[in-house]
Parts: structure tokens; C-alpha cells; sequence
């Protein structure tokens, strides 16, 4: 067990933070500790790109090569491209799997194969870019389960989010913000961009019992299913039953939404509809953002479920499977999933 990390430790670097859980954790290599450095750096350079998108945006818009250079690219791809290559050259990482990509994406042999694997959204809420909405980043973490002497095989990639060796996410937002789990507990870590650094700003985050904002694309109210329809109408008018006013908050950035939450409590619900016949399930990935945000949920005390089914219980059978995601308080979420068992509403 890692220290517990309190108040005294705000201000702290992740650096700091990961060697103090590195020397409280029996066995560690430091491989785990590499990897996460790895990730924090792929992160500052997105935010940098990020920050500096408006611009390159209007280069980009000339239709000519921006400063640097570079054939303007997408910020997906930019970003993409920043996680794989700095996972790739840490040398910790036996394969990766992108919501951008495909396919499973391999190493390069020139790097040393490692004992990890990161599913990861590299860009999230990335149509609200040029509306300078917050946007994010998204990993989970898993060990590898074959022998390194093999290859890589699917029972590596398709783990069930239980078996997360860890996850988190990066808000590009008014401030960048690092939060991340490696199973005791949450913690926020805030970039000083004049240092270049993240510090320890949120320590040992809860996530309230209940809250007061519920998250949902009410556009899509025609599509949902009736348990869904009646759990919304209830929250909306069933102010004298739970004496609690909600309010409607949704940004349409998962990591913005679910971070706002995250700290003041409610339930974001991204439920399967009919409105797309390809996507049944709803429009969020489990690999690279249900089971990360699942897996951070339950560690600051909340709950993420499909309204059925434990969301890190899902078994995966694709690594790009989509699923209903409903996640925040856990009165909030089991209240939802009253309604869905019929026994409300
Ligand atoms: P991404 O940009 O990685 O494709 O993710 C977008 C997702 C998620 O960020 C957000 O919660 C959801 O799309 C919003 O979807 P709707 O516009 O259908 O509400
Ligand atoms: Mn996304
Ligand atoms: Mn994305």
C-alpha cells in the first residue's frame, strides 16, 4: 500500500509523487513509474499543441505549412501520434491500442518490448476545439498476461477493466489538470506551465454521494429507452420526492463533464439509443473511455455501470467496442439503475 497522500503533500511534483509510491510499492521496478513519465510528457506536449491550436488553426486554414514546418495535421492525429511515439520510446509498453487506430499498434523492435499496455483516447471532445471548449486525454493501463518470449496476444488487449493496473485523464482546460489512479485512490495534479511542472492540487479526491447536475445529451431523448426517459423526467420533476433541485449541465467533452462530477457530485449518462443502427450500444468506447473513468469513479467511492451491469465487469470482445456509460454518485447511479430493474418509476 502507497502512502496516503494528504493535504501536506499539496505542491509535491508527480515525480516526487510516483517515487513515494514506487518505494511503498513491494516489487516495484520503477517500470511503472517510466511509463507514467512517459505519459505525463506526451500530455505536456499535447497541452502545448492544444494551446497553441487556435493558431496553427488559422496556419492550418491558409492551407499552407505552419511555422514549424509540419503539414498542418488534425489534433487528433497530432496528439495521437504524440502518445504513441513517447510510450513506443519508453520502452515499458508491449502494445497500444488507439481509439484513433484501427488495429492493435505494435512497437517498433528498436525500443525494448515491456510489461505494459495503455488503451487511450488521445484527443476527447475534440469537435469543441475551435469553440475553445475543454478537451482531454484519456489512458488505461494493463499488464501484460503472456509470456514477453511471445506475441502480444488478444488476452493481453482484452482485459476486463478490473483488471486496470491503473488510468486517468488530463483536462486541456482554463488549467491543465492531471488525475489519475493507481488503485489507492485519486489525485489531481495541476501543470505550472512558468516550470513546466504538475503539482499535487487535488489530493485524495471523493466524489460526493449524491449530487445536484445530471449530464445527458437531451437531443437524443427520442431515441433513448423508456427507463432512461423516466429516470430524466423523475430527476427533473421529482423536486418534492428527493427535495433536491437538479440542474442540467452538459458540455459534450466526456473528460469535461465527467471531471466537473467528479468534484461536485451527479451522474453524466451517455445511455445506447437507436439514434445511429452502427451504434446500438451508445456512442463511448469501454476500452478508452468507459473502463478508465469506470476504474477512477470507483476509486474516489462512485459507481459506472451500463444501468444492467458493472462497467470494469464487461467482458471485452472488440478493442473499439462501444457501451452505454452512466457514472457519478452512487445514489445518483443506483437510483438510474432502479428505474432500469423496473423497480422505480
Ligand atoms: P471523441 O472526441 O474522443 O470522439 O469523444 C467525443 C465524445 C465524448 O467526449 C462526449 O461525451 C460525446 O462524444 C458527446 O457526444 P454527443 O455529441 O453525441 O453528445
Ligand atoms: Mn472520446
Ligand atoms: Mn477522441
Amino acid at each position: 500500500m502507497s502512502t496516503s497522500v494528504t493535504t501536506e503533500n499539496v505542491g509535491i511534483t508527480i515525480s516526487n509523487h510516483l517515487l513515494l509510491n514506487q518505494q511503498y510499492t513491494t516489487g516495484a521496478t520503477g517500470s511503472y513509474t517510466r511509463l507514467l513519465q512517459a505519459l505525463v510528457l506526451a500530455c505536456k506536449i499535447i497541452q502545448r499543441d492544444v494551446a497553441k491550436a487556435g493558431l496553427v488553426d488559422v496556419l492550418g486554414r491558409a492551407g499552407f505549412v505552419n511555422v514549424q514546418g509540419e503539414e498542418v495535421q488534425k489534433l487528433d492525429e497530432l496528439a495521437n501520434t504524440t502518445v504513441k511515439r513517447r510510450l513506443s520510446a519508453s520502452g515499458e509498453v508491449c502494445a497500444l491500442v488507439s481509439e484513433e487506430e484501427a488495429d492493435i499498434i505494435e512497437i517498433p523492435r528498436q525500443y525494448p518490448q515491456g510489461s505494459y499496455l495503455v488503451h487511450y483516447d488521445p484527443l476527447d471532445g475534440s469537435s469543441n476545439i475551435d469553440a475553445n471548449v475543454s478537451i482531454g486525454t484519456i489512458f488505461s493501463i494493463y499488464r501484460r498476461l503472456t509470456p514477453p518470449t511471445t506475441d502480444v496476444a488478444h488476452a493481453d488487449v482484452l482485459q476486463k477493466g478490473i483488471e486496470q493496473a491503473g488510468a486517468g485523464y488530463v483536462i486541456y482546460g482554463s488549467s491543465c489538470i492531471l488525475v489519475f489512479s493507481t488503485g489507492q485512490g485519486v489525485n489531481g495534479f495541476t501543470l505550472d506551465p512558468s516550470i513546466g511542472e504538475f503539482l499535487l492540487s487535488h489530493p485524495n479526491i471523493k466524489t460526493p454521494e449524491r449530487g445536484k447536475i445530471y449530464s445527458i445529451n437531451e437531443g437524443n431523448a427520442n431515441y433513448w429507452d423508456e427507463p432512461t426517459k423516466k429516470y430524466i423526467d423523475w430527476i427533473k420533476t421529482g423536486y418534492e420526492e428527493h427535495r433536491v433541485h437538479y440542474t442540467s449541465r452538459y458540455i459534450g467533452s466526456l473528460v469535461a463533464d465527467f471531471h466537473r462530477n467528479l468534484l461536485y457530485g451527479g451522474i453524466f449518462l451517455y445511455p445506447a439509443d437507436t439514434k445511429d443502427p452502427k451504434k446500438p450500444q451508445g456512442k463511448l468506447r469501454l476500452m478508452c473511455e468507459a473502463n478508465p473513468l469506470a476504474y477512477i469513479i470507483e476509486q474516489a467511492g462512485g459507481l459506472a455501470t451500463t444501468g444492467r451491469e458493472r462497467i470494469m465487469d464487461i467482458e471485452p470482445k472488440h478493442i473499439h467496442q462501444r457501451t452505454p456509460l452512466i457514472i457519478g454518485s452512487p445514489e445518483d447511479v443506483r437510483a438510474y439503475e432502479q428505474f432500469v430493474a423496473g423497480k422505480r418509476g
